[in-house]
């Protein structure tokens, strides 16, 4: 059976962290070049596409994700030529390039912000979101960033607040300016003449606001029912996030995209509305389907590890994703603690199995399939401004976002630099857990995610086929079926320390854990891939 199917919903996405992945001219950061001598290392992985997080011209007071020009690459990771080597590189070979784009805010040092915060008559004043002070000189309404603080900074010289949703270095664009939506606009027209297959659409449901402005209202019930953690959940987010305006401005950016030329793109929506899967779900663009191809779906990250938990949470997304949608999962990225650290070494191979068999497409975050842990990060080398900020060591977002491990060489062979002077300290293991000591051990978290990944590729069941929970003999057994035709798979995860007797098991295709393997039982923690005697078609 044939799967007309684009490449976004049939591969694996993987994404790159550039500061971390390879470093090709030994100052300790990654870069461009690196990522480009590695790419044959995605290859053997097994994986699809590659998401860059950003590369462009930034002070870095967010680590790149403050822009400075939309346009270009950072001196720090290369240069545009580098950038074209890459994305040719990677098309030679299968891989698709999604790069990450940033509508929200720029970085203070934009030029147009720059221009913007000239003087009030700007002819780009209108580009960011500037007001007057209350009359007591106060912001103008009670909005918070969401890295701390007010989210409004007053720029003393002109009498006026701009708005920032996160750092005051990443003042908010105003995407009700005609003139600033078409000079982003053509921001991706930019990339997508050099070749991209997609973007990663930074914070996408926070780009436009009430244009009212008016306060948010207290948030009675913040997520899980417990007392809110910051001020920042103490407010329910209804003026300055998922304003019903962005729906359109997305249905726009489709358009631009699928219109460009005749290169199937895709467009991911990083939209954290985790009470809400039917207003992320409304991000696809409702029964038209025209406005974000993926939103991206956080939910695994935080879902509770039961049978129930994963049923309950499956169930919701598969019922959520509108008709002729696809559903993908994502289990880390550089803003989330290391996977294997959140999950533990025993759940951290389910979860490796969960995210590659689940019907829609996968995102894995460089070095989660080696196992990397959570880094504990020396005050003094702590970087991310969220740490910087909180001034608790490990609050921050550094430790999941410290070098790759490649080899036992210096640094690991991710820098010619030695250890300490790379941006973030190795993780503690790196002799030991690096991809030449892993793809060498049959048994390692490489190894599988590697077999989980040829799989994939090998069974039209597992990358598009329906899928259907199983009701099993154990209530410690997630078990669901993937189909498509007459291929069949059956998968099968013992959430509990105690064996699990399983009925009427057929050999294993895969299992995630070494050792011999038993028909009937599953082992702790272990997970397994069926297929079904006969490659039958009725249930
Ligand atoms: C997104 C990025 C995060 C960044 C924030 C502000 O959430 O993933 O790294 O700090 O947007 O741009």
């Amino acid at each position: 059976m044939t799967e007309p199917r684009p490449w976004w919903q049939t591969g694996v996405i993987y994404q790159v962290y550039p500061r971390s992945f390879q470093d090709s001219d030994g100052d300790g950061v990654g870069d461009l070049e690196g990522v480009r001598q590695r790419l044959d290392y995605l290859v053997w992985l097994g994986v699809d596409a590659l998401w860059l997080s950003p590369f462009y011209p930034s002070p870095q007071a967010d680590f790149g994700y403050d822009v400075a020009d939309y346009c270009d690459v950072d001196p720090l990771f290369g240069d545009l030529d580098a950038f074209d080597r890459l994305v040719a590189d990677a098309h030679d070979r299968g891989l698709r390039v999604i790069v990450d784009w940033v509508p929200n805010h720029s970085s203070d040092r934009h030029p147009w912000f720059v221009e913007s915060r000239r003087s009030r008559d700007s002819s780009k004043r209108e580009w960011y979101v500037w007001r007057d002070p209350a009359p007591d000189g106060s912001p103008p309404n009670n909005w918070l960033s969401a890295f701390g603080g007010p989210a409004w900074t007053l720029d003393e010289a002109t009498g006026q607040y701009y708005l920032h949703s996160f750092l005051k270095e990443q003042p908010d664009l105003n995407w009700r300016s005609p003139r600033l939506k078409e000079a982003m606009l053509d921001t991706l027209r930019f990339w997508m003449a050099r070749g991209v297959d997609g973007f990663r659409i930074d914070v996408a449901h926070h780009v436009l606001k009430d244009p009212g402005l008016r306060d948010n209202p207290p948030n009675p019930a913040p997520s899980g029912g417990h007392k809110p953690t910051s001020p920042y959940d103490a407010q329910l987010h209804v003026h300055d996030k998922d304003h019903p305006d962005a729906h359109a401005l997305y249905r726009e950016v489709r358009a631009v995209v699928d219109g460009f030329d005749s290169r199937e793109r895709v467009t991911l929506g990083e939209i954290h509305l985790p009470d809400a899967l039917d207003r992320w779900a409304a991000y696809y663009g409702g029964e038209t389907l025209d406005e974000i191809h993926m939103p991206l779906n956080f939910g695994l990250l935080n879902v509770e590890w039961t049978v129930e938990g994963l049923r309950r949470h499956v169930a919701a997304v598969e019922a959520a994703v509108p008709d002729g949608a696809w559903p993908n999962y994502v289990l880390g990225n550089h803003d989330e603690r290391r996977l294997a650290t959140r999950l533990g070494p025993k759940r951290a191979r389910l979860a490796a199995l969960l995210l590659l068999t689940l019907r829609g497409t996968p995102t894995l975050y460089y070095g989660d399939e080696l196992g990397i842990p959570d880094v504990a990060v020396p005050a003094d080398r702590v970087r991310d401004p969220m740490g910087v900020r909180s001034g608790v060591p490990g609050l921050g977002r550094d430790s999941g976002r410290t070098p790759m491990a490649w080899d036992t060489s210096l640094s690991a062979g991710f820098s010619t630099e030695p250890p300490k002077g790379l941006w973030l300290p190795l993780h503690r293991h790196w002799g030991r857990e690096n991809v030449a000591s892993q793809s060498k051990d049959e048994n390692s978290m490489l190894s599988l995610y590697r077999a989980l990944l040829g799989l994939r590729r090998e069974r039209p069941a597992l990358r598009t086929g329906a899928y259907r929970p199983l009701t099993g003999s154990s209530d410690k057994v997630f078990s669901f079926e993937r189909r498509l035709g007459s291929d069949r798979v059956v998968v099968s995860m013992n959430l509990g320390d105690e064996p699990a007797i399983v009925s009427s098991q057929a050999p294993p295709v895969l299992s995630t854990l070494p050792g011999p393997v038993s028909r009937d039982q599953l082992r702790p923690w272990e997970g397994r891939i069926l297929e079904p005697a006969g490659r039958t078609l009725s249930a």
